[in-house]
C-alpha cells in the first residue's frame, strides 16, 4: 500500500459521546487517518486498521432503515431476487436491523449480524440470526446447521472488513456450486468524481472498485457477472459473483462497461490518487472559507444528518460548534449525544429546530433528493444548504 491522503488525526466515527462522557471527560480513541493504493490488487484502503470489535459492539447506532431511500433500494432488489435467482435459502453477511431480508419468507433466511442492539431484532422478529463476525468458523458453522447457501448478499459490510482473503474464503466454503453472491458498497469512481473523501474513515477500510474486487475474487475462482450501479451511499455498485465453473449464467456487457470507465479515469495509476489528494486539499481551504464567511455575517448554521462522513469531514476541516450550533438526526442512537471529536450537539430531528436557521451543512449529502423534498417549507422560506460535494457550495 502506497499513501496517498493524509485525513490527519481521527475519532472512530460512530462513536458518539453522551453528555456524562463529556462531563467526565472520557477519552476518545484517536487514529491516523490515512489513504492508501495498492498498485498490485488495485485497491485502496486506508493505513491505519482499527479491530472489528472495537468498532461493532453491542451500541452500534448505525440503522439502515432509518431512511426512505435504503428501504426502497431493498426492496427493489428483493424482488429481482426473488424472481431471477429464486433462492431456497438466503444468507445477509451485516443484517443491520433488518431491512432488506424482511422482505423476505422468515423461513429462508440466515441473518449474521455481529452487532448484538442490532442481532436483537431480526432475531425479535422470529429471523434466524448468528450475532457473529463473518469468518470460516461461522461459515463451517452456518453449513453444518442449514447446508449450503445459494444467496448470499452483504451491502455496506464487506468493505469494512479487512482481511478480505478471509472473507471471499468463508463465502467459498457455503455457496454452493450454482451459487449468487451480491455484495453492493460505495463506488470508488464515484468517490474520486465528487471528491468524496469523507468516504474513508475508521470503518470503511475499503472503497471497492471492480478492479479491486475483480482481483481478490479471481483467487477464489469467482467473477463478477453483472454489476449495476446505485444512487445509494453517494453512488455505489452492486456487484453479482459466481463461480467461473458455472457456465449457465452468462457475463453482461456492463462489466466490460464498468470496468472501461475505471480504466478511463486511470484507476489503475497511482498518479490519479495524488490528483484526488490535491482536489481534497482544495475542498477542505473552500468549505472552511465558506463557512467562516457566512459566520462572519452572524448567520446561524446546523448540520443535517450526523454521519460517519460527516466526523471525516468536520475533524479534517476542524469544523466545531463555533461554525455548527448543532446538528439534527432521525436515529434515536445518536440523538441527544455529542459528535466524536468535535463534539457538536445532535438533536433528536423535529422541523421546529430549522426555525430560525439561515444555512444547513448537508453532513447526509447522499440522501440530498431525500431531504430537499422533505424540507421544502426551509427551502421556501428561504433557508439555504451547503454542501461539500462536489466542491464546497451554497445549494
Ligand atoms: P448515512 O449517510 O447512511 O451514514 P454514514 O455516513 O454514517 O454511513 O446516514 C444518514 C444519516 O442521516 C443517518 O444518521 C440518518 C440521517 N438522516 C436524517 O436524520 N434524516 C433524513 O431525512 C435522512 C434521509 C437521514
Amino acid at each position: 500500500m502506497k499513501k496517498f491522503l493524509d485525513l490527519g488525526m481521527q475519532p472512530l466515527a460512530n462513536k458518539y459521546l453522551t453528555s456524562n462522557d463529556l462531563k467526565n471527560k472520557k477519552k476518545e480513541q484517536f487514529y491516523h487517518l490515512e489513504v492508501g493504493f495498492d498498485n498490485k490488487t488495485k485497491l485502496v484502503s486506508i493505513l491505519n486498521k482499527v479491530p472489528s470489535q472495537k468498532m461493532f459492539d453491542d451500541n452500534y447506532p448505525y440503522r439502515s432503515s432509518m431512511s426512505k431511500t435504503m428501504i426502497r433500494s431493498f426492496k427493489a432488489l428483493s424482488k429481482k431476487i426473488i424472481k431471477f435467482y429464486k433462492p431456497k435459502i438466503i444468507l445477509e453477511i451485516g443484517s443491520n436491523d433488518g431491512s432488506l431480508i424482511k422482505n423476505f419468507n422468515k423461513k429462508k433466511v440466515i441473518c449474521v449480524e455481529p452487532c448484538k442492539n442490532l442481532a436483537i431484532i431480526t432475531k425479535g422478529k422470529g429471523f434466524k440470526t448468528y450475532a457473529e463476525y463473518w469468518n470460516i468458523s461461522l461459515a463451517k458453522k452456518i453449513k453444518s446447521n442449514h447446508n449450503m447457501v445459494d444467496l448470499i448478499y452483504s451491502a455496506n459490510t464487506l468493505s469494512h472488513i479487512s482481511d478480505l482473503d478471509s472473507v471471499f474464503k468463508s463465502i467459498n466454503h457455503v455457496l454452493s456450486n450454482d451459487g449468487v453472491l451480491i455484495i453492493e458498497d460505495p463506488s470508488l469512481l464515484e468517490c474520486l468524481k465528487r471528491v468524496a473523501y469523507d468516504q474513508f474513515y475508521n470503518e470503511h477500510i475499503y472503497v471497492f472498485s471492480l478492479l479491486g474486487i475483480q482481483n481478490i475474487i479471481k483467487k477464489f475462482n469467482f467473477e463478477v457477472f453483472k454489476v449495476e450501479k446505485l444512487k445509494t451511499h453517494g453512488g455505489s455498485l452492486r456487484y453479482y459473483i459466481k463461480r467461473t465453473s458455472n457456465s449457465k449464467i452468462k457475463i453482461s456487457s456492463n462489466v466490460k462497461k464498468q470496468l472501461n470507465a475505471e480504466l478511463r479515469y486511470k484507476m489503475d495509476k497511482f498518479t490519479t490518487y495524488i490528483e484526488f489528494k490535491n482536489k481534497v486539499e482544495r475542498s477542505k481551504k473552500k468549505l472552511v472559507e465558506l463557512l467562516y464567511k457566512i459566520k462572519k455575517n452572524d448567520k446561524k448554521i446546523i448540520g443535517y444528518g450526523s454521519t460517519a462522513k460527516s466526523v471525516t469531514v468536520l475533524n479534517y476541516c476542524k469544523i466545531k460548534s463555533e461554525i455548527l450550533d448543532y446538528f439534527v438526526d432521525t436515529t434515536p442512537d445518536k440523538t441527544k449525544k455529542y459528535m466524536p471529536g468535535t463534539h457538536i450537539y445532535i438533536d433528536k430531528y423535529k422541523k421546529s429546530l430549522l426555525n430560525n436557521v439561515d444555512y444547513i451543512f448537508l453532513g447526509a449529502w447522499n440522501f440530498k433528493d431525500e431531504i430537499f423534498k422533505k424540507e421544502k417549507d426551509f427551502i421556501k422560506k428561504g433557508g439555504k444548504f451547503i454542501t461539500h460535494i462536489p466542491t464546497p457550495k451554497i445549494v
